[in-house]
């Protein structure tokens, strides 16, 4: 069966409704296209664990502050369309701002506590639009499953608040970061990036990997762990960071000392563009593992 593209909230409930009777389940994949191999594990998961896959695809102008990119953001219609093809998704839902703002909405969804650090005190009003589209777009679709990625790993913690906090029935689903050979998180944002700015690119992944290590080796004092990937960081001229943080991996707050798992996440500008990443650390573990293999 082939892909088929609607642009009308009206439209696709019908479609959906029809597609999921009898109790086939919908997996949604929301995107703002450009779609990448990032976005490519996402659908792949969605295809194996549901009956019927929609990818929204919008590139939802509410999300993005007034000096950031949302006039350059990649749009690629045609080719998203292929690529979906390609992985048997079953419909794709790409609206209009007519369709999901006719009117300015007076109504908003006021994300938690886990939206003050990390990328919240940089991108003022950005998770409030973020939760909001993506309650929208839960609406229009009835998803069983939606699937969210790590690279964006405070929007997944944050939504998953949301359908915590709201009793939404929908189950979400993470999946890990795709990364790029070289480490970089893939991102629609990457091609940004100018060829020399490119080559030093992994900086961010290569810094949280050091920090990760030094946490894994026993550091206890975070202060510590990030001082060791700015020193990596600082060492690339183009490279500026915007944050880097040790949190607790669900309230997302600063920790004191690490003591079990935590993330260390980071923002770096490279030039024009901005980059984030994140690790998952366990300290813990891998020193009980160490111990384990030592004796
Ligand atoms: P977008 O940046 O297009 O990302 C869509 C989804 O793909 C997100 O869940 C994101 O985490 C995931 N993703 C992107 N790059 C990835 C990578 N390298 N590895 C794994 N997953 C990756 O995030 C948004 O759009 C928007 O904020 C949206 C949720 C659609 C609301 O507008």
């Amino acid at each position: 069966m082939s892909t088929e593209t609607f642009d009308r909230i009206a439209t696709i409930r019908e479609f959906l409704r029809a597609a999921g009777a009898g109790g086939r389940s919908i997996g949604l994949v929301p995107t703002m296209g450009a779609l990448h191999d990032g976005h490519g594990t996402l659908i792949e998961k969605a295809r194996k664990e549901c009956d019927v896959v929609v990818v929204s695809i919008y590139v939802n102008p509410t999300q993005f502050g007034p000096d950031e990119d949302h006039e350059r953001y990649p749009r690629q219609a045609a080719d998203d369309e292929v690529y979906c093809e390609v992985r048997g998704v079953d419909a794709i839902f790409a609206p209009s701002d007519d369709q999901m703002y006719p009117e300015p909405l007076e109504t908003s969804v006021r994300p938690g506590i886990e939206a003050r650090r990390l990328c919240g005190p940089f991108r003022p009003g950005h998770f409030e639009a973020v939760l909001t589209v993506v309650l929208k777009l839960f609406a229009i679709t009835g998803p069983d499953r939606a699937y969210f990625g790590d690279k964006d790993f405070q929007q997944r913690i944050l939504v998953a608040r949301m359908v915590r906090d709201l009793d939404l029935p929908v189950e979400i689903v993470s999946c890990p970061i795709a990364r790029e050979s070289d480490g970089l998180a893939i991102s629609s944002r990457n091609r940004y990036l100018k060829p020399e700015e490119r080559e030093v690119a992994s900086v961010l992944n290569r810094a949280l990997r050091v920090a990760r290590q030094r946490m894994a080796d026993g550091e206890s004092d975070p202060a510590v762990a990030i001082e060791a990937a700015r020193t990596v960081i600082d060492l690339v001229p183009q490279a500026r960071i915007e944050y880097l943080e040790v949190v607790d991996p669900e309230r997302l707050q600063p920790v004191g000392t690490v003591s079990g798992p935590v993330r260390i996440a980071g923002a770096i500008w490279i030039g024009e563009t901005r980059l984030i990443d994140n690790l998952e650390c366990d300290s813990k573990r891998k020193r009980r593992r160490k111990k384990k293999a030592e004796g």
